[in-house]
């Protein structure tokens, strides 16, 4: 079964069986984005979703049973990073999966945006705004992160 029927039919499997696991995705130079992503995962675990952590370089991973989806980069000449433009540019139908786009900058931050809009583009549903960080996120933006980990847990509970 190719990867887009595989993948519809995961969002589907998520409400049908319960099937819950939030995917983080991320690509980040010194560690900042990364450090969003990981709170991100703690948002989404305390709320007792299990969440998959993956660097981008590490996609394609299975997408079966994922029923919410982060994707974050840091932003490079005002654009996301290689690797995640490259899997968004490789992205199934998300026929409605709940989403959200993340990501440091250090002047600008367009990379956020840029995903959120090309996420949309694929069919997910953009649950809250782009979340942007300057620089290495501190206490506030990490219990931001976390927030949103749970505001995506909730979209996977929901029946
Ligand atoms: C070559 C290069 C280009 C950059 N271009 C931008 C840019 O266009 N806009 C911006 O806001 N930040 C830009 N930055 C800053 C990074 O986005 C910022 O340092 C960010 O915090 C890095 O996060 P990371 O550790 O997750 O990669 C650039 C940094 C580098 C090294």
């Amino acid at each position: 079964m190719g990867l887009q029927k595989r993948f519809s039919l995961g969002i589907c499997e998520c409400a049908l069986f319960d099937m819950t696991e939030i995917l983080v995705i991320y690509e980040s130079t010194m560690g900042r984005t990364r450090a969003m992503a990981q709170a991100i995962c703690e948002g989404v675990t305390a709320s007792g979703v299990p969440c998959r952590l993956v660097q981008a370089d590490d996609f394609p991973t299975t997408l079966n049973g994922v029923c919410a989806l982060a994707i974050g980069s840091s932003t490079r000449i005002k654009r996301p990073l290689p690797r995640i433009r490259q899997i968004l540019s490789e992205l199934p139908d998300l026929n409605g999966l709940p989403a959200v786009s993340y990501g440091s900058y250090g002047w600008s931050g367009e990379a956020p945006d840029e995903i959120a809009n090309r996420l949309q583009e694929h069919g997910a549903r953009m649950i809250v705004e782009p979340l942007k960080v300057k620089d290495y996120p501190d206490e506030k933006a990490l219990a931001k992160c976390r927030d949103i980990g749970v505001k995506l847990a909730s979209w996977c509970s929901k029946k």
